[in-house]
């Protein structure tokens, strides 16, 4: 494990890129007035509603929606996760990445590392050459004609083959990195001997092309079947697919990804021409996974076998399919018939046969209310309430969204249940706060100054002049205004893009990038002025809803000393 990156780092890097010329490497960029325009990377369209402003440091696509900084773009463009995105941002910058020391956890360092990939390279290609040599070799070649693998495929996805030894590759390779790359295993007597024998070897790449771990199935009836590489520096089965490496060098934004169950399934498939499915490890799908696809795709298809287990295990999916779940995501489910499973099945009615049952699978929503709603007498009051109570848990783990709405529909038009407190949407109140509300005046001036200062960081000079007393003012939106400005003052050099990176995977990130992307109309010479005079409103409103709440309280419950002296000093202050 290397360290982390420091946060000072990455806020130089923020403010030294240009995303303009980032961005214009990748896409082509337009100049028109203050920003650059191009048709959006990530929506299909004719004509741009992609615009990245320099002075913000900050992209939005107004067709779309997307928005972000230059390490979203990096992200999202290049399908890369947030250390990735820095590293490749930092190599656009000609710096390094520095990395604070991680005292507790020594573990190998990033040369250490490199070499565990190098050493896994050089593994797999001794596999694929074993293949090609002696009499074990070619049982492995036969046994991969049998199930109908050709060597173009083969080929593709590197299978090799470990013959039957138990100390070939200590005699070859550094014995340490073996042991570390879990390559070896040890007996009770401490004797270390290879892991895989007698198998034939799947190499699991990640999606930059490094080989992080190993299958291996044997070529008879022996047990285990397979045996699958252990977690490694390298390796770890809960956040790694079989095939996605291959499957993103067919196509890099497939319409859709079908998640199987072996590897066998993934490979039999890729040979019958469907090149877009990988496989889970041996592992139950987790949420990590579905998000490592989903940035790839927009639609994932779940397929199991149609035997009991395969039920259990398509319903087991089904909770980390709902926490992925965000507008622009779908999941589906396919059900195989019985006693058969992809690899069986495409061979045995065709390529065409097995796509269409891919499209006709059934919409997640449909599947998990026909699950939930099997053996229940919707009739009956008693059914309709165990179904309220099996399937709101569920609902809840949904994202706030298009589909969480629908969902929720759903459930009351089949419980028949429309208003009872049962089925209020709990989402969580930050979330809550997006929705637009009656009180527009009051929300559109806390919406102005958080916009403007998010977009103008220089303001804060503007706020600091007011000296203003922030006890006992109410305002929605006062925590963020709050953090925005502190994170402002605590800076040297600050930018838009430098602000949302502080929110980035916090509750609040989602309204950060809605208003670091609003527009607001104020010609650049007005922003301060609209700035005062928003600031001021709130101000004012805040002062006045906080004495409200105040008075309402002296009412109700009383006042304590200190909120009676503090009741006193905002009606003085009015
Ligand atoms: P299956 O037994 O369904 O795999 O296990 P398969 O690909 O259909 O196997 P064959 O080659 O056609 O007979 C599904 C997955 O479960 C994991 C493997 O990842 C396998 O691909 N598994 C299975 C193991 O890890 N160990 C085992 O012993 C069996
Ligand atoms: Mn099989």
């Amino acid at each position: 494990m290397s360290g982390k990156i420091p946060r000072e780092f990455i806020d130089e890097l923020l403010v030294r890129v240009d995303i303009v010329d980032l961005i214009d490497s990748h896409v082509p960029l337009k100049k028109t007035g203050n920003n650059y325009v191009a048709r959006c990377p990530f929506h299909t369209e004719k004509t741009p509603s992609f615009s990245v402003n320099r002075a913000k440091q900050f992209f939005h696509c107004f067709g779309c929606g997307v928005s972000g900084n230059a390490i979203s773009f990096l992200m999202d463009f290049n399908h890369l996760d947030f250390v990735e995105a820095v590293e490749d941002l930092a190599g656009f910058v000609g710096v390094d990445v520095p990395r604070e020391s991680v005292v507790f956890q020594p573990g190998p360092k990033k040369e250490g590392l490199s070499s565990l990939y190098l050493l896994m390279e050089q593994v797999a290609a001794f596999y694929v050459q074993q293949l090609r040599v002696g009499k074990e070799g070619k049982k492995a070649v036969e046994y991969l004609k049998k199930r109908g693998v050709g060597g173009d495929c083969a080929n593709e996805f590197l299978l090799g083959y470990a013959p039957d030894e138990w100390q070939l590759l200590a005699g070859q390779f550094n014995q340490k990195l073996l042991i570390e790359a879990g390559l070896l295993t040890s007996s009770e007597n401490g004797k270390v001997y290879d892991r895989f024998r007698g198998r034939l070897m799947f190499p699991i790449r990640d999606k930059r092309a490094r080989i992080v771990g190993f299958g291996g199935r044997v070529l008879d009836d022996a047990l285990p079947k397979y045996l699958n590489s252990p977690e490694t520096p390298l390796f770890h089965k809960g956040k790694e697919v079989y095939g996605l490496y291959e499957l993103l060098q067919k196509d890099a934004k497939p319409p859709r990804i079908l998640i199987v169950e072996g590897y066998m399934d993934v490979i039999a498939l890729a040979q019958s021409g469907l090149h877009y499915a990988v496989a889970a490890l041996g592992t139950a799908l987790s949420q990590a996974h579905l998000d490592l696809l989903f940035r790839f795709t927009s639609e994932l298809v779940f397929c199991f076998d149609g035997d009991k287990a395969g039920q259990e295990a398509a319903w087991r999916a089904m909770d980390a399919a709902f926490s992925a779940l965000k507008a622009g995501r779908s999941c589906r489910i396919m059900l195989l018939p019985q006693g058969h499973d992809p690899d069986s099945l495409v061979r045995a009615e065709g390529l065409e046969a097995f796509v269409g049952r891919v499209q006709a699978a059934h919409a997640l929503s449909d599947y998990f209310f026909g699950r939930v709603s099997d053996a229940l007498n919707l009739s009956e009051m008693e059914g309709r309430a165990q179904l309220i109570g099996k399937a709101k848990p569920y609902l809840e783990k949904l994202p706030e969204g298009v589909f969480r709405d629908l969902m929720f529909a759903r459930l009351k038009e089949l419980s028949g249940v429309a208003k009872l407190a049962v089925l209020e949407d709990s989402a969580p109140v930050v979330e809550r706060q997006n929705k637009p509300r009656q009180d527009t005046s009051r929300f559109s001036s806390a919406r102005t100054a958080i916009a403007l200062l998010l977009q103008n960081p220089r303001l804060a000079i503007i706020v600091g002049q007011k000296n203003i007393d922030w006890n006992g003012l109410e305002f929605r939106g006062i925590g963020l205004f709050q953090a925005i400005l502190q994170t402002i003052l605590d800076k040297e050099q600050v930018n838009t893009a430098v602000l949302i990176e502080y929110f980035r995977g916090t509750a609040d990130e989602r309204v950060v990038m809605a208003l670091a992307s609003l527009d607001l109309y104020v010609p650049d010479d007005k922003i301060d002025e609209v700035f005062g005079d928003a600031l001021e409103a709130l101000l004012k409103q805040g002062r006045e809803a906080g004495v409200a709440k105040l008075l309402a309280k002296a009412q109700s419950k009383g006042l304590d000393n200190q909120e009676q002296q503090l009741l006193i000093k905002m009606l003085a202050n009015k």
